[in-house]
């Protein structure tokens, strides 16, 4: 057998995880062709002298984002893959099959979407063009460092009434995403070569940006409220990131008094909390709980916010806000550094911020998420049933689905065929085990009703016949 990637025991990498970018660099680089046929699980165990579950999640990982296809009774085999780009990002696709239908066809619960149909385009081209024909030389000007301070006033208003964050425009800095918030954390709180503790599952676009600024990833198991602390107190990190408002990907809210729990961690370890709220703004069941940074009293919460679910994820339009504490060093540490959010886009959202109107649409999205959420989960109830448990919902854009006698990938091969697009949540798990392949992700928040509850029925189909195991 020409097989025989190296495995590393010693590494701190998982061996499944040294099998699968093994296997999918051979894909990529051509050594290993469309239409060749993989060795069986069994053949690769006793081969590598490694375990069934080792290989098994090697090759669902690569199942799951198109490398390799499964053919009943007849084995596994290289898929046709498009040409990877020079740098291949791993986005997860659901396998695609020729027999899929065309793509207009399909509903599509892709994570991530927003409404577009109550998006308020006029007001939002009417604010561009006025940005734009203010007049003023700050239109041929860079922005501002730490980003318009118009724009730091406004979001600094607006975490208070909305957060309960306490937060001066001085603190605030704004960046072109949540990946380059988190890439700047690095740099300013030198995190190379430091531990850094998240929750198992997370935010793979969070991890890799870790990753790549060669933090070690110190993955921090859930329990049924969230994130374990008790298994944090354990740990070597001096800095934690986290999703308490709506856990990503599972969606429980942290209680309470694992919030104090976590900020004592901080308090007596002098560590950093770095609280990622990306869609607290739909919220739809139960009382609000307070925010980290609302909570914090030693100046231990970094917060993270976003503009990419609570208006459009193409504005690359986001938020931190520092400790004081640490404002004189990221002055100094950055004095050399441009901000790189366009001046235009963010004058174009104080003025759509001033005008209230931001502020209206996140009340009408969040009723209109909440429909959706809703039909969504009565759809759920009435053609699918107990075949399937939806794990937590109360908020957000998504949902996620624990399958029964079913994996996530025979669900998408199937619900392809039938137009449906839903998707594996498995690579948000750093180590993932078998169990993780029982997950399905339902984004909603680009669907209509009507999409919400045709897609649903259209996936009850793709259980039909299948027993619960
Ligand atoms: C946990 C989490 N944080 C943040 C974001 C938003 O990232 P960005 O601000 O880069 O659009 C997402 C989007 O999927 C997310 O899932």
């Amino acid at each position: 057998m020409e097989f025989t990637p190296f495995l590393d025991k010693e590494l701190p990498e998982p061996l499944y995880n040294q099998l699968y970018h093994w296997i999918k660099k051979e894909i990529e680089g051509g050594r290993l062709l469309p239409g060749t046929k993989m060795p069986s699980i069994r053949q690769l165990t006793t081969h590598l002298k490694i375990s069934r579950n080792t290989v098994e999640a090697a090759y669902q990982q690569l199942q799951s984002e198109g490398y390799l296809e499964s053919v009943p009774k007849s084995g596994i085999w290289v898929a046709e893959i498009e040409k990877p780009p020079l740098h291949p990002i791993v986005v997860e696709q659901p396998i695609r099959l020729e027999s899929e239908p065309t793509s207009h066809n399909f509903v599509d619960f892709e994570y991530g979407n927003v409404d577009l149909d109550k998006f308020p385009l006029k007001k939002w081209k009417k604010c561009l063009s006025d940005a734009v024909d203010q007049e003023n030389n700050w239109l041929f000007q860079y922005s501002e460092k730490q980003g318009e301070f118009a724009l730091r006033q406004e979001i600094s208003n607006y975490l208070l009434q909305s957060r309960g964050v306490r937060s001066t425009p001085d603190q605030i800095i704004i960046t072109a995403g949540t990946q380059a918030s988190i890439a700047l954390i690095c740099q300013l709180l030198d995190l190379q070569g430091e531990f850094v503790a998240m929750e198992e599952p997370g935010y793979s676009g969070v991890r890799s940006v870790l990753e790549d600024h060669k933090c070690h990833i110190e993955p921090v198991p859930l329990e049924k409220d969230g994130l374990s602390v008790e298994h944090l107190l354990t740990s070597s990190s001096h800095a934690v990131y986290v999703t308490p408002s709506h856990q990503f990907p599972i969606g429980m809210v942290l209680p309470i008094t694992k919030r104090m729990q976590l900020l004592k961690w901080a308090y007596q370890s002098e560590g950093y909390i770095i609280e990622d709220d990306y869609d607290s703004e739909f919220r739809y069941l139960g009382q609000p709980i307070p925010s980290l940074k609302s909570l914090d009293e030693e100046e231990r919460v970094i917060y993270l916010g976003t503009f990419s679910k609570s208006f459009l994820p193409s504005v690359r339009l986001s938020y931190i806000v520092f400790p004081t504490s640490l404002i004189a060093q990221y002055s100094q540490k950055f004095a050399a550094y441009n901000q790189s959010v366009s001046p235009i886009i963010q004058r174009a959202m104080v003025l759509f911020m001033q005008s209230g109107e931001f502020e209206r649409h996140v009340r009408r999205m969040r009723k209109l998420y909440q429909k959706k959420h809703q039909a969504l989960l009565k759809s759920i109830e009435q053609y699918i049933g107990p075949q399937v448990e939806v794990v937590v919902e109360k908020s957000g854009l998504h949902i996620l689905l624990k399958l029964k006698g079913i994996t996530a990938i025979e669900l998408i091969e199937r619900a392809l065929k039938k137009g449906v697009r839903v998707y594996s949540p498995v690579r948000f798990w750093l180590n993932p085990t078998p169990d993780c392949h029982s997950y399905i992700l339902l984004g909603f928040g680009g669907l209509s009703v009507e999409e919400i509850e045709e897609g649903i029925k259209l996936l009850a189909s793709c259980l039909e016949g299948i027993e619960e195991v």
